[in-house]
């Protein structure tokens, strides 16, 4: 069905809930990455922030958004008044998928499978947190919480409200603002997440 995270993890915290995902061989991932990249943030966290996947230097730091990406969304965070640190940060797939390319490490995008697979974990931490408003970065978390049916781009900047769910502010992906070569065009896409993040520090 549409609700890819309905059948998931039962566990009493956040705590127990990483200690079972360490053991996770619910899909391949696994197998290349250096570890699972759970979610952190304060179990009080009235935002939940999810993106994608852990990149190359949250897979080897074993911490979410710590790279490039990360950086910039810490900046628009900062410029929607947001504090990073009152938000729970985590994300769709929890383990890192590339393609190796000689010594560097290319992000692959996680497919369908691998994310319903994961929604296991995501789905028993918005259960566990509870937090007033679901905020997703990109195609691959709505798709987690929302199912395929829902797309990114007439959503965007939209609040939904699933059935028996907390809400879901839809955004794009930071990495998104890193590939725009236009400078203007990347101004404006910037421009446009601190104000979607700005919905999010406004939500009550
Ligand atoms: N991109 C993501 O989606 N998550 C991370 O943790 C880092 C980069």
């Amino acid at each position: 069905g549409p609700a890819l995270a309905r059948e998931v993890a039962n566990a009493t915290s956040i705590g127990e809930l990483r200690h079972q995902a360490e053991g996770c061989t619910r899909c391949d991932l696994y197998r290349n990455a250096t570890q699972i990249v759970f979610g952190e943030g304060p179990v009080k966290a009235e935002i939940v922030l999810v993106g994608e996947q852990p990149g190359d230097q949250e897979d080897v730091s074993g911490r979410p958004f710590v790279g490039p990406a990360g950086r910039l969304l810490d900046r628009c965070l900062e410029e929607a008044g947001l504090d990073r640190q009152r938000c729970y940060v985590t994300n769709a797939v929890k383990h890192f998928k590339f393609t190796q390319r000689g010594k560097r490490r290319l992000h692959a995008k996680p497919n369908a499978g691998e994310i319903k697979r994961c929604a296991w974990w995501l789905g028993a931490e918005i259960n566990i947190l509870q937090p007033k408003l679901v905020v997703t970065l990109g195609a691959s978390a709505l798709y987690a919480l929302l199912g395929p049916k829902v797309k990114l781009t007439p959503e965007r900047g939209h609040i939904l409200y699933p059935a028996n769910r907390p809400p879901v502010l839809v955004t794009i992906h930071p990495s998104y603002l890193l590939r725009i070569r236009d400078e203007a065009d990347q101004r404006r896409q910037r421009r446009d997440f601190v104000s979607d993040l700005h919905k999010a520090a406004a939500y009550r």
